[in-house]
């Protein structure tokens, strides 16, 4: 089965095909079709945004869809930069410009800078609907560290490492991530629907 990954952020839509490539589904992304639709977030959480996005994507293309929102909660900062991390500095802003919002935030804060990676995934077929949530707790540092990842992964240590997530290889955040989690409790449902059919 076809699944459109509704997404187009590069960095995701490697990281769910990976996480898939060992499943009967094939996960195409809206990023590989190079599609611009810009779906407007007006959710007030993760959940609601979810929904959002895999509902206005199935409606445009008519195939079974899985939409992910997620983002960073940082407990120093009440939460945020949560439903606004994409666009935390601004609408425009680029991933260096949200870690520099956040750590000039934390910047009066005692360390450790407890904070959480929060995924949540929605499947939509015009019929079924499958909810999915993960998380990765860790903390925040002031210093952005290593190339991989995208994102808040450069200044983000995980519970139980010493490295920042973008010091590690899309393998080894694949074992962790908050968006493993959500993608392989919603690959386990999908396989359930997939039996029964
Ligand atoms: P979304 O595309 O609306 O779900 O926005 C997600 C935003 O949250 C991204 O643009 C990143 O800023 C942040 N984010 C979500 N997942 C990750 C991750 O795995 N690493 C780093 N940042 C992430």
């Amino acid at each position: 089965m076809k699944i459109l990954f509704a997404t187009q952020n590069k960095g995701k839509a490697e990281e769910v095909k990976a996480l898939f490539a060992d499943s009967p589904f094939e996960i195409i992304s809206l990023y590989d079709l190079g599609n611009s639709i810009d779906v407007p977030e007006t959710g007030a959480t993760f959940q609601e945004n979810a929904h959002i996005k895999a509902k206005t994507i199935y409606k445009i293309y008519n195939v079974p869809v899985i939409a992910d929102d997620s983002g960073l909660a940082i407990e120093q900062l009440d939460g945020r930069p949560g439903v606004y991390s994409a666009r935390y500095a601004g609408e425009k802003c680029t991933y260096d410009d949200n870690n520099i919002k956040v750590i000039t935030e934390l910047k009066d804060f005692p360390e450790p800078h407890r904070a959480k990676f929060i995924s949540y995934a929605v499947f939509y077929d015009g019929k079924n609907e499958i909810e999915a949530i993960g998380e990765l707790n860790g903390r925040i540092i002031k210093e952005p560290r290593g190339k991989n990842g995208f994102g808040y992964d450069p200044i983000f240590i995980p519970d139980g490492f010493d490295k920042t997530i973008s010091e590690l290889e899309l393998d080894e955040k694949n074992k962790i991530s908050h968006r493993a989690k959500s993608i392989a409790q919603m690959k386990e449902q999908l396989m359930k629907l997939h039996e029964r059919k």
